[in-house]
């Protein structure tokens, strides 16, 4: 699990890297303070009440737009005003007019500030403040004060990160002789890879504000309000603002199609609508006089392709258009932008060939085309940028060998091209780059790696990556290869087999990895010399042979976070089972060994716990109960744990996302610990020995996906009250001892907004249905979800790409879901005792795949509104009392594919349709039919 995530995110770090050596700084002017004795006596006063108004304290990190702490250096400027000078125009961070002493400018940017900003600050008084910086101060969570308006001559006004909160005044739109507005990152806490950043400020009624922005400030040239929550169109005014320089929205929560037009804005240099995955758009036909540098649009959903006319922007430094939906061929008029040194396109649907003209591209530093469905050979092109330090091709199609004269490329750090199907041996130039930090060429159909003792030679390199299960070597590698590389901190080799055997306690192994992946290495033993890697934060081992006990010593490499043994043969642990001190593994993964006896926990703080197909027993440990934190996944499941499920997880579940315990051996009843788990999406007991009710709290789940309990004990009348969970999709109740009746005789409003799958199959539920059943049942009306292609439940959820499945009955059969299509519906009632018809409203259920209402005791006639329902697979309605005739419309429905009426009392003839003709004679037995005509 570690190793596929390996070189994505490895790639994500690095990339960000590269961009932040193009990525284009604000250009805040400093005005030095040059004359002295001008300070008016009104002006000082002001500043000096000012000085009071904040507490000093050393701020905490700031981060960027990748998540990362950025460079700021504070120092309070405002504690040595007052101090030895009387002229205030001297003071630290404070600009006088020079005719007329009055304060034109301060730049309190990282100066300490601290404590709430006050709504009638002394700040206001300064009338005469032309620009304005108070960036990187912490305002501890206090509202932009209303009163900026009365700055009324205020051109640049900075509020970047000062953890300011609420909703910004619209008043501030009365200025209009702004300049340069800086609104951007207040964040509470840093924007990281997988959730969504946490602004703090927003807009109240967006689209007012922004079109009063449009028209009022008319003068402004730079906007930056990056991780504001305006969740709003950009309305089309915006490409009235003639005097744009730079517009930046990143994380904006932008929605709808962005003006195309505002790209056409004569004056705009740079452009940024980053992670706003929400945001539709196309790229304009691009004209000549136009002035962009920068261009991003990073995580959206612009889509279209990439036009031609890009190579219009003559003045280009950077272009990112990456994680989006652009298709089609990149164009060859990039060759003309002979300034760009940054072009990303990853993460897109580009198709065809990298076009030569990209060769023209002289003053390129990084190329990024990851992530797309290129094909042909490798863009022989890049080897004449000689500026060139990063490729990264990963993740397309792209075959033939690697070009023998890839050595040119002098200035190369970074060689990502994994994920492909290059072929033929490792071009040995490629050893003499010096200036290599990153090669991942995993996953091609290289052959053997001749030469590759060579690789010693490459003197800087952090990060190696060749894995392939497609790779052919003649005899195992030979780790020992490595001894030399002090700096190698990454080495992947997934996929090749191995040998250890050369590293011995006398051998000169000096590497000290962070990161090693030796999964599907051929490894029968734990090799010896993984004790001495006492840096390693990240090791996977699984898919090997790998017999016997787990070394106790593992446990003490002191940095090991992220372990995986998965899929071996490994049966115990060494050692003492006690937690062991100093160890910090957040992951653990034993799935699919041979286990037994307890299972080890070696640091109470797991986070994710993976240990399924295994034959564990004892009791679930309640070191689970006793961590800092809460664990995110615990799965046990196919192990045969026994006793309860410990009542204290509910102490620390709040960050619990999954919680299999499916087939174990655990009785007693569910406690009722679900008050805290706010984040719990799955949730599967099934195939034990469980009994008692479904605890109440079940109801605070709110972000509940999937609750199991099938085959168990449990002896309850159906949950109602889940009818509130908002994003309940699979109910799945089977063979219990749940009884009373599946509708509130009272009329409750009832209905389940989100549910796809719902199995109460094999209880004793009775009574009747009513004819407006379903009418609530609104994700198996509707088809909103249809064009989202192949999707999973659950797969927004799991960044470690980790999934539960399901088995339900399909077509007569129980079927296997490794991952549950979220297309996919399904209603089993089957085998309990309701009477009374099938509810008409059934034909609302447009979406329905499988009905199995069988083995009740059903009556009245089969209504004829299931002809409605188009997307029917499997139709089974044997074993109750239904009457009368088959519809003839239910010949219609095309994709039905499997029918059991067996066992009624139906009566006249059956439906034309080749799929009625097609089902077995089993499928119609048992009926009193009047006219008996079978194919
Ligand atoms: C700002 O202050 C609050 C409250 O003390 C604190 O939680 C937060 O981390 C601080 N932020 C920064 C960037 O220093
Ligand atoms: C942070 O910035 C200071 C001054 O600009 C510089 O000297 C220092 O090297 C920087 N540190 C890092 C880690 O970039
Ligand atoms: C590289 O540049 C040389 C001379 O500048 C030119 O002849 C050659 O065609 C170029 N190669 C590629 C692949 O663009
Ligand atoms: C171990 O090293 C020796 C001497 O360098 C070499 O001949 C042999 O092939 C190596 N063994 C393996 C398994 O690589
Ligand atoms: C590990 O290091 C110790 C001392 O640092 C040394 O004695 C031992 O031989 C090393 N073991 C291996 C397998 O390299
Ligand atoms: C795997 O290891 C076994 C014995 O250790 C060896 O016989 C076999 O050839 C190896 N397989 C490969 C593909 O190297």
């Amino acid at each position: 699990m570690t190793g596929s995530n390996y070189s994505s995110s490895m790639s994500f770090f690095l990339r960000t890297i590269v961009l932040l050596l193009f990525s284009i700084s604000n250009f805040v002017s400093n005005f030095a303070s040059l004359t002295p004795d001008l300070c008016h006596p009104d002006q000082r006063d002001f500043l000096l009440e000012l000085k009071t108004e904040f507490k000093i304290r050393k701020p905490g990190e700031f981060y960027d737009r990748y998540g990362y702490p950025m460079n700021v250096t504070s120092y309070p400027k405002t504690e040595s005003w007052g101090n030895s000078s009387t002229d205030c125009c001297n003071w630290d961070g404070v600009t006088c007019d020079i005719k007329s002493g009055k304060v034109i400018g301060l730049d309190l940017s990282c100066s300490c500030l601290f404590g709430p900003f006050q709504p009638n600050s002394s700040l206001f008084r300064l009338k005469h403040l032309t620009s304005l910086n108070l960036a990187y101060n912490n305002f501890t969570l206090s509202p932009i004060p209303a009163k900026f308006s009365n700055l009324m001559l205020l051109e640049t006004l900075n509020l970047s990160g000062s953890s300011l909160k609420g909703h910004i005044p619209i008043e501030i739109l009365q200025l209009n002789n702004m300049v340069s507005l800086d609104l951007s990152f207040s964040l509470s806490a840093p924007p990281s890879y997988y959730s969504p950043p946490q602004s703090l400020l927003f807009i109240e009624n967006p689209s007012l504000f922004l079109r009063l922005l449009a028209q009022n400030l008319r003068n402004l040239r730079d906007l930056d309000m990056s991780y504001v929550n305006i969740s709003s169109e950009i309305p089309h005014e915006f490409s009235y603002m003639r005097s744009l320089r730079s517009l930046h929205l990143t994380s904006c929560y932008l929605v709808g199609e962005f003006p195309s037009s505002v790209f056409m804005i004569p004056n705009l240099q740079s452009i940024i609508l980053d992670s706003n995955p929400n945001l539709r758009g196309k790229l304009p036909v691009f004209h000549r006089n136009n002035s962009l540098q920068v261009l991003s649009i990073y995580n959206s959903s612009f889509s279209g392709i990439i036009p031609e006319s890009i190579g219009n922007l003559k003045q280009l430094v950077s272009l990112t258009l990456s994680v989006s939906n652009f298709s089609g061929r990149i164009p060859s008029s990039l060759g003309e932008l002979s300034n760009l040194s940054s072009l990303s396109l990853y993460g897109n649907h580009l198709t065809g060939e990298v076009p030569s003209t990209i060769g023209n591209l002289k003053q390129l530093i990084s190329f990024d085309v990851e992530s797309n469905q290129l094909t042909g050979n490798f863009p022989s092109a890049l080897l004449n940028l000689t500026k060139l330090q990063s490729i990264f091709l990963s993740l397309n199609q792209f075959t033939g060998f690697l070009p023998p004269n890839i050595g040119q490329l002098s200035k190369l750090e970074i060689l990502f091209a994994s994920g492909n199907s290059f072929t033929g041996a490792v071009p040995s130039s490629l050893y003499l780059i010096s200036s290599l930090t990153d090669i991942d060429l995993g996953d091609n159909q290289l052959s053997d790696l001749v030469g590759f003792r060579n690789i010693s030679l490459l003197s800087n390199l952090q990060y190696l990556s060749l894995g392939s299960k497609r790779i052919k070597v003649s005899s195992p590698v030979d780790l020992n290869v490595f001894s030399s590389f002090k700096q190698l901190l990454g080495l992947s080799l997934s996929g090749i087999p191995i040998s250890t055997s050369n590293i011995t306690s006398d051998s000169d192994f000096s590497s000290n990895f962070e990161y090693l992946y030796l999964s599907g290495c051929n490894i029968t033993e734990f090799p010896e010399f993984i004790r001495n890697q006492t840096n390693l934060y990240s090791l996977d081992m699984s898919k090997n042979s790998i017999k016997g006990q787990v070394p106790d010593w593992l446990w003490s490499l002191q940095e090991l976070v992220d372990l995986d043994l998965s899929h071996n043969s490994l049966t115990g642990f060494d050692g003492s089972l006690k937690a062991v001190p100093g160890s910090k593994i957040l992951t653990l993964d034993l799935r699919s060994n041979a286990f037994q006896g307890e299972i080890f926990i070696p640091y109470t703080s797991i986070t994710y716990l993976l240990a399924s197909s295994n034959n564990f027993t004892g009791e679930i440990p309640l070191s689970l109960c006793r961590g800092q934190v809460s664990p995110i996944i615990i799965d046990l499941s196919n192990n045969n744990f026994h006793g309860s499920i410990p009542r204290c997880l509910g102490t620390n579940i709040s960050s619990l996302v999954d919680l299999n315990l499916r087939n174990n051996s655990l009785s007693g009843s569910i406690p009722d610990m679900f008050m805290h788990a706010y984040e719990l999406r799955w949730i599967d007991v099934s195939h034990n020995r469980l009994d008692g009710k479904l605890p109440l709290s079940l109801t605070s789940c709110s972000a509940l996906e999937v609750l199991n309990v099938e085959s168990n004990k449990i002896n309850d009348t159906f949950p109602f009250q889940l009818s509130s969970l908002q994003k309940l999709q699979v109910l799945v109740l089977r063979s219990n001892k749940f009884h009373g009746m599946l509708y509130q005789s009272d009329g409750a409003w009832f209905g389940f907004p989100q549910l796809k799958i719902i199995d109460v199959s094999h209880n004793d539920f009775f009574g009747t249905l009513p004819s407006d059943y379903f009418i609530n049942w609104t994700a198996i009306s509707s088809n909103e979800d249809k064009d989202t292609g192949a999707n999973y439940i659950g797969d927004d959820n799991h960044p470690y790409g980790y999934y539960t499945s399901i088995v339900l009955m399909n077509k007569g059969v129980s079927m296997e879901m490794e991952r549950i299509l979220t297309v996919y519906t399904a209603i089993d009632f089957s085998g309990n005792r309701i009477h009374g018809k099938v509810p008409e409203s059934i034909g609302l259920l447009k979406e329905l795949h499988v009905l199995n209402l069988s083995r009740n005791a059903f009556t009245g006639h089969i209504p004829p509104s299931l002809a409605n329902l188009t997307a029917l697979e499997s139709l089974d309605l044997s074993q109750n009392k239904l009457s009368g005739e088959i519809p003839p419309k239910l010949g219609d429905l095309s994709s039905l594919a499997w029918i059991n009426v067996s066992h009624n009392q139906l009566q006249g003839s059956i439906p034309q349709g080749t799929q009625f003709q097609r089902q077995n004679c089993s499928s119609y037995e048992g009926n009193p039919w009047t006219v008996w005509s079978f194919p």
